[in-house]
């Protein structure tokens, strides 16, 4: 199988150009942990587990976790940060479209930035619904972007969409991504739903850290353009940003917040 995925080409600085760092991942963990009335016995499943930001605690710490993802170079930054793949860790190369195990295997599934990846969401969630035991539980979770970085982003979606092909590139995504009612889907399922914001934690970056992070192509509003309009663009984006925050070395600071929507057969 070898679908293209643009997290294949960056995988190696996913996580340095990310916001979740190990110490804000081990205090979610033990959040999760405490949520899901964890035992030694609970299984865990990621599909779309990347880099295994989130659940490698809960590996270190000898929980069962399985993750899948379509990018083995994502699998392979995951399998780098463990000495040997442990026995409590299963990591399988696949499209999470469709789960390769059987009805009522897991008694949690989490998806991390992951639903609006897939094809066919509600086929996903279809799926999702199948692999989770009759008491299980979903863990639809994001970190949601800081917002100084937020409206950092903002200024180049501006540039970007004055190109051609980028606006209605964006147009088509933030149409699919608004289109995903998760909250609907379970609730028509019986499933009953809580928030929770695991963990808020303070974000800070240069606008010149975050310019080299937009110039490595590190996120998926910089895929939408090719190569040579991308360096035109990035060119204009950072004599804006000179403009804007006066100075490259500036440091822009906001918070971070971890959110959690749980979702439980009744
Ligand atoms: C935004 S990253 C999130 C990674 C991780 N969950 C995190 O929070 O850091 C999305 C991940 O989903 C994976 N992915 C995208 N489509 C997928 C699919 N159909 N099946 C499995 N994994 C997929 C990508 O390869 C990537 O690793």
């Amino acid at each position: 199988m070898k679908k293209f995925n643009y997290y294949n080409n960056i995988a190696q600085i996913y996580d340095q150009t990310r916001w979740l760092t190990d110490s804000v991942a081990e205090e979610v963990a033990d959040f999760v942990l405490e949520l899901t009335c964890a035992t030694a016995e609970t299984s865990f499943l990621e599909p779309g587990v990347g880099t295994g930001l989130n659940v490698l605690p809960l590996v270190k710490w000898g929980y069962c976790v399985t993750g899948i993802d379509i990018s083995e170079e994502m699998l392979d930054q995951f399998r780098k940060k463990l000495d040997e793949t442990p026995p409590n860790l299963k990591l399988i190369h696949s499209d999470a479209s469709q789960l390769p195990f059987p009805d009522n295997s897991f008694d949690v599934v989490l998806t991390v930035h992951m639903i609006h990846a897939v094809s066919d969401w509600r086929g996903f969630l279809n799926e999702i619904d199948r692999v989770i035991k009759p008491k299980g539980l979903y863990l639809n979770c994001q970190w949601i972007t800081p917002p100084a970085r937020r409206e950092f982003e903002g200024y180049l979606r501006g540039i970007l969409s004055k190109r051609e092909g980028s606006e209605q590139e964006s147009k088509r995504l933030n149409a699919a991504i608004q289109e995903i009612d998760v909250e609907e889907y379970f609730r028509c399922k019986g499933y009953a739903s809580n928030y929770f914001v695991a963990k808020e934690w303070t974000v800070n970056n240069t606008v010149e850290e975050l310019l080299d992070f937009f110039k490595l192509r590190a996120y998926g509003l910089c895929w939408q353009v090719s190569d040579e309009v991308f360096h035109q663009v990035m060119k204009e984006f950072q004599d804006f940003c000179v403009e804007r925050y006066g100075s490259l070395k500036k440091t822009l600071s906001s918070k971070a917040k971890f959110e959690i929507w749980a979702y439980s057969a009744v």
